[in-house]
């Protein structure tokens, strides 16, 4: 089959072997001065830091290891600054312990929420890399108090920390070696109970980490075929509970795909229409969802080609984001396997390109639900694949779609990096998502869908055009969606544009992953 003898990659890049760092998680209960390893890390509140008129620690837990390293631990925080703030950590060697080293991370004043437990585990990953430390123990100054479900909670918070150390090499030359192999988490609580979290928190750990390689993979390397590939050794390593179906040009042409097909005819990539199928391990299936991503592992901008210094035409490998976070929530949940739920996971990718077989800007396609449309520009070529992704969702019998895109600048100019838009006319949903979006962290910002505005997306040849102006970018890219679901099915459409990248790090976030895997697991039984 062509997805799996892929062509010869351009510019002999050979990709490396994704290679999950395998990091063990344990939570037990020791006494901390015996605790034996690279690293023992300890997460502080501002308030902990606190210390009495004798500049004694005022928390029993820093004072004991303040104690045992004679007054140290103390003397070297306050000269590193060390205040407990969020993102501050530092990592100390100090005689004493049977810890090599002792490391202090800050959760800011008040750490009611599971975030700040994630931003711990993060922090808590780049100081065990910058230490080359092998085996850590994390351990919390204030735990007393905290319910026994909280604990489980931040304990599976903190297992974030393989994030932290993970750094994508696989384009190196000489890929470093990581460093961690294990952490022990002290104070917590122990059993089959936070077991079983820990496990599920590296389950979602493993689906983000896949979900950055796709998005950090060039597009040379990551071709629609070879996208379609990723997603078949998915359902090969957990054929128990996945199956998939891959279509090619002709199937596509069939289920008259002209929208999508539009936007694929210039690339000598062909496209890939991916659809995996999750079925719980059992049978009984009570909700049945569909997950959609946006897939385009290039966008030029095809004839409106992407042009100037602001365009990001040279990070447009990043356009398959949605499906990134769509296929990295299915191989989570090809792990956790949770039941009573079918999940559809759908991506019609594609490559944007130019040439002489390509879409022409003012050509007008017919999707696969009938409705004709005028390309008044090639570069809005996302919501041309998703319209017919789209129809084929509702196709498949579910009650709910949930759509990720990097979909336009607008959105990213409305809401900044940092924010995704989100975009439904179910309340419901909303309310679901974005509950679920609370507990991971990611964030989301519900955006209008103003009816009026669609007055834009009026055509005088066609059912409608692509682009409306300039103004409401994101809100008429949503409108134009929407005419391709049926009214019967809940759907939410979410516009990744800026979350999806990192530009400090020059990498990509896996956005989307947690949020779905949560969002799924509320829905099952
Ligand atoms: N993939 C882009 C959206 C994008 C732009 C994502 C910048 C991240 C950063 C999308 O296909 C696109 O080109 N959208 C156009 C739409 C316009 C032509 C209506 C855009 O946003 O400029
Ligand atoms: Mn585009
Ligand atoms: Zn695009």
């Amino acid at each position: 089959m062509a997805y799996s003898m892929a062509r010869e990659t351009l510019g002999l890049t050979q990709r490396g072997q994704i290679d999950t760092p395998q990091i063990s998680f344990a939570a037990i209960e020791i006494d901390l001065v015996k605790w034996k390893g690279d690293m023992l890390a300890v997460g502080v509140t501002e308030k902990d830091m606190a210390k009495d008129e004798n500049l004694k620690f005022k928390n029993s837990i820093l004072l004991k290891l303040d104690k045992q390293l004679g007054g140290l631990l103390s003397e070297a925080s306050s000269e590193e600054d060390f205040t407990g703030k969020v993102g501050q950590s530092t990592v100390l060697r100090l005689p004493g312990l049977g810890s090599k080293r002792i490391g202090l991370i800050g959760l800011g004043s008040t750490p009611s929420e599971i975030v700040s437990y994630r931003n711990l585990g993060e922090t808590l990953g780049e100081a065990a890399k910058t230490s080359k430390s092998s085996k850590i123990a994390i351990t919390l100054s204030s735990s007393e108090g905290l319910s026994a479900k909280s604990k489980i909670a931040i304990a599976s918070a903190i297992a974030t920390v393989v994030l932290g150390t993970y750094e994508d090499n696989r384009f190196k030359s000489e890929p470093k070696k990581l460093s961690l192999k294990s952490v022990e988490i002290l104070g917590l609580g122990t059993g089959s109970e936070i077991d079983k979290k820990l496990k599920c928190a590296e389950d979602v750990c493993s689906g983000i980490i896949f979900g950055k390689e796709l998005v950090n993979a060039p597009a040379n390397v990551l071709t629609p075929g070879i996208l379609a590939g990723e997603a078949m050794r998915i359902a090969f390593d957990y054929s128990d509970v996945f199956t998939a179906t891959i279509l090619d040009v002709e199937q596509c042409k069939q289920l008259k795909m002209g929208s999508y097909l539009g936007v694929a005819a210039a690339s000598a990539n062909p496209p890939h229409f991916i659809h995996l199928c999750y079925k719980p391990p059992g049978g009984a299936v009570k909700t049945k969802l569909a997950l959609v991503g946006k897939g385009l592992t290039f966008d030029s901008g095809g004839y409106n080609i992407k042009t100037g210094p602001a365009c990001l035409i040279e990070l447009m490998k990043f356009d398959m984001g949605g499906a990134a976070a769509v296929f990295g929530a299915a191989k989570s949940l090809g792990q956790i396997k949770p039941a009573g739920v079918e999940v559809h996971f759908i991506v019609a990718a594609c490559e944007n390109m130019i040439s002489g077989t390509g879409m022409r800007p003012g050509d007008i396609v017919t999707a696969s639900n009938g409705k004709t449309i005028e390309v008044n520009n090639t570069d809005a070529e996302g919501r041309l694949t998703l319209a017919d992704a789209l129809v084929y969702a509702c196709n498949q019998d579910v009650g709910k779609i949930v759509d990720l895109a990097t979909l336009t600048g607008a959105c990213v100019v409305a809401l900044g990096r940092s924010i995704a838009g989100v975009f439904t006319p179910s309340d419901d949903l909303a309310k679901e998502v974005l509950a679920a979006s609370e507990v991971t962290g990611e964030k989301l910002w519900r955006m209008p869908m103003e009816e009026s505005y669609w007055e834009s997306m009026k055509s005088e040849v066609a059912d409608m055009v692509n682009t409306g102006g300039r103004e409401g970018g994101a809100i008429t890219a949503a409108l134009f969606l929407k005419q391709f679901v049926d009214e019967k099915v809940q759907w939410m459409h979410i516009d990744m544009a800026g979350p999806v990248w990192n530009d400090k790090n020059k990498s990509a976030t896996g956005f989307g992953v947690a949020t779905l895997v949560e969002w799924v697991l509320n829905n099952s039984s």
